[in-house]
């Protein structure tokens, strides 16, 4: 029998990892609706967009998406187009007066509720709006209440490699970076009980997984108080350490206040945990950092850096660096590029500051850089970051690491060699230290943690060989001269920001 007959649900994700996460759930729900997922939006019945508003650049690609699918609405009058999360939250007015064709406007807060508001605009053909409180307008309970975080279904087809799992432990921000739309965007910070999140780990690992990541928006403030008990991330961490069939625990995004040595305790001593942290530095000025509403020094952070490295010999750390924010003089950026410089991060992500209508900065400071310098400032940035990485990545080579095979690289070709009838493909995974390595094995090796000798690197990725019996057989493994360097992908896989 044919099963033409399930409804298709068609999804694009742009945004952070929280967004990825949030279409897997999104879909799980829906599948059990009895929905299937189709890459293709001409025969999809359900066109979901789930949105991002961190730079105005993340919401023009779904105003964009969003053009390219109204033609569709011509042809299919019962399609049922839907704008999901972050830009959901903040602009749902704005959403239907530019694209007034839109029947869906689903905040963060009410994702879950996605299968039962599809019906009603099938039932109804009337547009369906669900968003959270904003927060200027209620009490913290209430705006509490109506952000909820339900991920009660997983999806294992919608997750980054079928071994590989975000797991939300916390949802919102309470910061309130001046530049940032997030604390209004994701709510109120609030920490998921460690038992649901235990459970969900379990549940994962069941299914075939291998590794989790655990997300936050400040990942590292995540506690929760149950009575007189108080679990940290560092608790939480040690409490699914031992999680029969679970490889390995990485954790995004870290505030670097909230950097604390039991944490960086947890880190070294458990060997599950990866020895890699993202701790956003976003300026290399006071000043700036000040306007920004960080709450931190740059000496505080360059501290906190040498706590890391001391308590952590080996961890890698990125950071992300806002350039161009209002008032960032030429002076105050050298800051930065200091910052950059001397700090030796394994990479940065560095952004042109884009402001957001709603947030402390755009009320209070004019964005007075002009896109010239922050493109110019932006380059400069990236330039020193990259002579930083192309150092990491060299002094990598000649070490063996320890990888988890994601898959083939972007640029897998088959490519023979000398060795062995098997052919081999490229194949792409990262290490302890979340350095991306290029390395020739064959299909089997995906899904497994794989010893690889590091033999050349550029500064976005170190290439190598596997060493195992897999592929170059046991009595020789060390011995062996080392096979030729794999051929170069030109593009390289970056992780989703
Ligand atoms: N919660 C995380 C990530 C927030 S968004 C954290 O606090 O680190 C990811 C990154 O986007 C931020 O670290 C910041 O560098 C950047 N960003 C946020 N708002 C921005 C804006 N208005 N303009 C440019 N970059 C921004
Ligand atoms: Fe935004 Fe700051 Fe919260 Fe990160 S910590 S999400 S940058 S407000
Ligand atoms: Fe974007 Fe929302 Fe993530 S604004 S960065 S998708 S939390």
């Amino acid at each position: 029998m044919m099963n033409a007959a399930k409804p298709r649900v068609y999804i694009e994700t742009v945004g952070c990892q929280m967004n990825v996460l949030d279409s897997e759930l999104v879909i799980g729900a829906l599948r059990q609706h009895g929905y299937e997922l189709t890459d293709s939006p001409v025969e999809a019945d359900v066109l979901l967009f789930n949105t991002c508003s961190v730079r105005e650049h993340a919401e023009e690609k779904t105003y964009s998406a969003l053009g390219r699918v109204r033609h569709l609405k011509r042809r299919n009058p019962d399609a049922v187009i839907g704008v999901l999360g972050c830009m959901a939250q903040k602009d749902q007015e704005l959403i239907r007066k530019r694209a007034p064709y839109v029947d869906l406007v689903v905040g963060t807060g009410q994702l879950g509720g996605v299968p039962e508001l599809v019906a009603k605009v099938q039932a109804t053909r009337e547009p369906q709006l669900a968003v959270s409180l904003g927060r200027a307008d209620a009490g913290r309970h209430e705006v509490e209440a109506s952000f909820i975080s339900y991920d009660p279904v997983r999806d294992p087809s919608m997750r980054p490699t079928p071994f590989q799992a975000y797991v939300r432990i916390q949802i919102g921000c309470d910061k309130f970076c001046t530049y940032c739309v997030v604390p209004s965007t994701r709510g109120p910070e609030q920490s998921r009980p460690p038992e649901h999140i235990w459970n969900e780990v379990r549940q994962l690992v069941d299914q075939g997984c291998k590794e989790v990541t655990l997300l936050g928006q400040t990942v590292n403030s995540y506690v929760y108080h149950q009575g007189d008990r108080r679990t940290r991330l560092s608790d939480l961490i040690a409490g699914m350490h031992d999680i029969p069939g679970l490889k390995r625990i990485k954790f995004v995004t870290n505030y670097p206040k909230d950097m604390t040595d039991d944490l960086l305790d947890v880190v070294r001593e458990l060997p599950k945990v990866v020895k890699y942290l993202h701790v956003p530095a976003q300026s290399g000025c006071d000043e700036v950092l000040r306007r920004m509403k960080r709450n931190y020094t740059t000496a505080y952070y360059m501290d906190m850096l040498a706590r890391c490295r001391e308590r952590v010999p080996g961890v890698a750390v990125s950071s992300d660096f806002i350039v161009g924010f209002c008032g960032e003089t030429e002076e105050s950026f050298q800051k930065s590029v200091e910052m950059v410089r001397v700090a030796r991060f394994k990479n940065s992500f560095i952004f042109k500051y884009s402001e957001r209508a709603g947030t402390k900065a755009a009320e209070r400071y004019p964005d007075d850089v002009p896109d010239e310098v922050k493109k110019r400032r932006n380059n400069d940035l990236l330039a020193v970051q990259n002579e930083n990485s192309r150092l990491d990545h060299r002094a990598q080579v000649g070490r063996m690491v320890e990888v988890l095979v994601e898959g083939p690289s972007r640029m897998a070709s088959k490519v023979a060699t000398a060795a062995a009838h098997s052919p081999l493909i490229q194949l792409t995974g990262r290490t302890m230290t979340d350095h991306i390595v290029v390395f020739d094995g064959t299909p089997r090796l995906i899904g497994q943690i794989v010893r690889v000798v590091i033999e050349d690197a550029s500064p976005f990725t170190l290439y190598g060989s596997v060493l195992t019996d897999e592929v170059v057989g046991v009595e020789t493994a060390r011995a062996a001269p080392l096979r030729e360097p794999p051929r170069r992908p030109s593009r390289f896989s970056l992780p989703v920001i």
